[in-house]
């Protein structure tokens, strides 16, 4: 059984993520979308909250599963048994950090390989900090996030910035 990673901060999940992750489910007896640590990154969503969302809206894909860790991902490739990480790579700029990881990864689990899949054209500029952005200032994210997670994304995030002001002033 080939069973491949995909692993994200998936803090919101976008339209981007879904795309790769259903994709990714045709190709692959097995997908694991892994809500991993950044420690780039501070998230809004709780690992609970993102591995729910995950699960919310890939219920119709009978070969995705979801888990969240907080390690190496290279230990849990190593310790899941995967043939390879998926990762999905937008422009340029995704390119050098993507590389760094996957070269990083290779030497952690050799066995495993990173398989890039371009994203879409319509998804090539999402990402999910413009998202957070853009419903904290209470704007439409709907064609940004699968249907079924928009009001859970609106409610939490809604007028995040707008309170953070009004508390710092
Ligand atoms: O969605 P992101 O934030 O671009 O995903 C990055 C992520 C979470 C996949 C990456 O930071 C990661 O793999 N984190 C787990 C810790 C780890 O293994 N770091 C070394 C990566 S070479």
């Amino acid at each position: 059984m080939r069973k491949v990673i995909y692993p994200g901060s998936f803090d919101p999940v976008t339209l981007g993520h879904l795309d790769i992750i259903t994709r990714a489910s045709g190709l692959f007896d097995e997908v694991i979308a892994l809500v991993s640590s950044n420690p780039m990154k501070q998230p809004s969503f709780t690992a609970q909250e993102r591995a729910a969302m995950l699960v919310k809206c890939t219920a119709h894909l009978p070969n995705v599963k979801v888990d969240s860790h907080l390690g190496l991902l290279a230990d849990y490739v190593r310790s899941a048994g995967a043939v390879g990480i998926v990762k999905g790579l937008r422009a340029m700029s995704d390119f050098e950090y993507e590389f760094q990881m996957a070269l990083t990864n290779k030497k952690l689990v050799p066995e495993a390989e990173t398989l890039f899949l371009t994203t879409t054209a319509e998804n090539m500029y999402l990402n999910s900090s413009l998202v957070k952005q853009v419903a904290a200032f209470d704007g439409d994210i709907s064609a940004f996030v699968p249907p079924e997670l928009l009001a859970d994304i609106r409610l939490r995030l809604q007028g995040k910035f707008r309170n953070q002001i009004s508390a710092d002033t």
